[in-house]
């Protein structure tokens, strides 16, 4: 076998054994790391195969033989035109947009359904409303108090995405597509209910109907780590600290 061809089989053997554990048992090498480890193969194989003169030049011999041979001529021209082909397929690979994310247009804000079921009952999305807000007027120092709750319960789940300000801008969030929602300004809850709010806190990115395809919300859905409750206090808080109004049923 000739010594070229015994590189190309030992690198693919290695790629081969790599790939195993992903195809059998389910847990697959990160394919950066089976880049790593075959740099290190081909390296390695190359110094041994290449250890004296003679070897190294029985080795390159066929690519040398290719490129100087004047009876290999139609298999150069064949092989000089092919190689570039190949590299400008695998260019546009690289840089060719996934078409699956970009189509279209996603809803950042979509209907929401008109039923809901969670915490073991069904909330009616169309007339909900926040129990907690009535205590604004009624209460303003248990008001505070809720805000503050809120706020807790702000700053150890939501923070890490949706920003220290509130702005969006988490540590995680550079890294997410869609980026999660700034809560400032007058383009997200300020133009919605807390009933939607509180359906989109509740349900997450899973939640959300087709068309805010297709691209995958990483936002979480709290309802098996956040109480009833603890979701209408959040809300308070993101309404309190940036200054937003909920939007109304108009009655
Ligand atoms: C892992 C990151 C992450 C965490 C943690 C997270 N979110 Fe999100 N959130 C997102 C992303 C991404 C979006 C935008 C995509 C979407 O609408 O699903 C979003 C959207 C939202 C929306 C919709 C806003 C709108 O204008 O439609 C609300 C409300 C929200 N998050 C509240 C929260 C609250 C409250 C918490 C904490 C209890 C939280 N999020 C935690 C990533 C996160």
């Amino acid at each position: 076998m000739h010594r070229l061809l015994k590189f190309f089989l030992i690198v693919l053997g290695a790629y081969v054994l790599l790939k195993l554990p992903g195809l059998f048992f389910g847990i697959p090498v990160p394919s950066s790391l089976v880049l790593l480890y075959l740099f290190f193969v081909a390296v390695v194989t190359l110094l041994v195969m290449t250890s004296t003169e003679a070897s190294a030049r029985s080795l390159f011999a066929p690519i040398v033989a290719i490129v100087e041979d004047p009876a290999l001529v139609r298999r150069r021209n064949a092989i000089f035109a092919v190689l570039p082909v190949l590299a400008a397929l695998v260019a546009y690979q690289v840089v060719l947009p996934d078409n699956e994310a970009n189509i279209g247009f996603r809803a950042v804000h979509p209907a929401p359904p008109a039923l809901m079921e969670a915490y073991g009952k069904s909330f009616d999305l169309t007339t909900l409303e926040n129990p907690l807000r009535p205590v604004e007027s009624t209460d303003p120092v248990r008001f505070a108090r809720l805000v503050k709750e809120g706020g807790d319960i702000y700053y150890s789940n939501c923070l890490f995405c949706h920003g220290a300000k509130l702005d969006g801008r988490g540590h995680y969030a550079h890294a997410l597509d869609p980026r999660p929602l700034t809560f400032q300004g007058v383009d997200t809850i300020a133009q919605l209910q807390e009933s939607y709010v509180f359906w989109r806190i509740v349900k997450g990115g899973p939640g959300l109907p087709k068309q805010s395809g297709p691209w995958a919300s990483s936002m979480p859905v709290w309802e098996a780590e956040l109480s009833e409750e603890e979701v209408w206090k959040v809300i308070l808080f993101i309404y309190d600290y940036t200054g937003n109004r909920p939007r109304e049923w108009s009655r």
